[in-house]
């Protein structure tokens, strides 16, 4: 079994850009593009062995570049939010754009959700994968250095996406990556995702403002609609009335991750029980965003025919905290020439 590669258009500069399908032996098939390192779909097998697309998408490469969502991509070079669009860094003020309110969002207006990737097709011990490097260029959407970034996808044989992340740089940069994808069990475009269970490893989570910045805070999820440490139904605690929810119209936050291994550490595990599909998400990274779909208009024409509403997809986003580079208490996300910054995060998929 080959990875097949088809065309997938041309941005607007003319670049072509490619759909690259990785299938296992195990039933799992996904479609990702070159252009911001995309995953398009992603089939994994109900508990009747029937095949479903369980990640949202669209057709055609018009609506990535023009769609809000950021459906699927690898948000950088700094996923979520920067306050006010700055921050210092060995005395230097760096200005980024404001792209969400007043605060900077997923690398801002060019983030690397709209690159034209490199793509090269690997066959490892466990299963195919996909080769994708991008060079952030100094001063590139306001952040300082040469930033060589590589995001290896790999369909493995125990239905699992691997993703491993690596990034270097030439001067001291900031750096924080994520994977986009927003999922629904049940099959994209199946409704909203407010019946799945979810479990969420972590004792604690970070607040935020009304801006969605974190206030500093690492509290206690105990006693709140955020304590998923035992599995809990997404829709369950949304009309509490409590603060938080209410200032991100449903949930939009970062858990501080419980580890108990250095290695990647389960995360969050989902369940959806019509399908009987299972989603555990495992990472080296210190934080999850777990993210309700809140910002979805109703009414997107999708992939397929598909019509997404309204909470019509999740997302688990691994990563470090939000505003790392304005909180120096937070775990850091300062890279220096040198280091290498390497990540794991894994997607597998099971049954019930
Ligand atoms: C992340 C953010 C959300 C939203 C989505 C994209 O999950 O935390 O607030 O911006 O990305 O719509």
């Amino acid at each position: 079994m080959g990875i097949v590669k088809q065309n997938f258009g041309k941005i607007p500069d003319g670049t072509p850009v490619d759909l690259y399908t990785l299938a296992n032996t195990q039933g799992l098939t996904v479609k990702i593009t070159n252009y911001g390192a995309t995953v398009v779909s992603l089939e994994v097998p109900d508990r009747d062995g029937n095949p479903g697309d369980v990640t949202l998408g669209y057709d055609s490469l018009e609506d990535y570049i023009s769609g809000p969502c950021y459906f699927g991509c690898i948000a950088g070079r700094y996923a979520n939010r920067i306050g006010g669009g700055r921050f210092r860094l060995n005395d230097t003020e760096y200005i980024l754009a404001q792209n969400d309110g007043q605060n900077h969002l997923h690398g801002g207006i060019q983030g690397f959700d709209k690159a034209v990737w490199q793509a090269r097709e690997i066959e490892n011990d466990d299963g195919l994968g996909l080769n994708l490097s991008y060079l952030s260029r100094d001063g590139e959407e306001g952040y300082p250095g040469n930033l060589s970034v590589t995001v290896v996808y790999t369909a493995t044989d125990k239905n699992e996406l691997r993703i491993e992340f690596n990034a270097a740089a030439d001067k001291p940069t900031i750096v924080n990556l994520t994977h986009h994808s927003y999922f629904n069990l049940a099959g994209a475009g199946a409704g909203d995702t407010l019946g799945h269970e979810l479990m969420i490893n972590a004792d604690r989570f970070t607040p935020v403002d009304r801006t969605l910045i974190p206030t500093g805070e690492l509290k206690s999820v105990k006693g709140t609609p955020l304590d998923f440490t035992r599995p809990t139904v997404i829709g369950a605690r949304l009309d509490s009335g409590d603060e938080q929810l209410q200032i991100a119209g449903g949930y939009d936050h970062n858990w501080v991750l419980n580890k108990d291994a250095a290695g990647p550490c389960l995360a969050a595990r989902a369940f959806e029980r019509d399908s009987g599909r299972t989603l555990e998400v495992y990472t080296t990274q210190p934080g999850l965003q777990f993210y309700s779909g809140n910002f979805m208009e109703n009414q997107i024409a999708a992939k397929a025919g598909q019509i997404y509403n309204h909470r019509g997809g999740f997302c688990l986003e691994t990563q470090h905290f939000p505003d790392s580079p304005n909180r120096p208490e937070f775990p850091s996300t300062v890279l220096d020439p040198g280091s290498t910054y390497e990540h794991t995060t894994i997607y597998k998929f099971a049954t019930e």
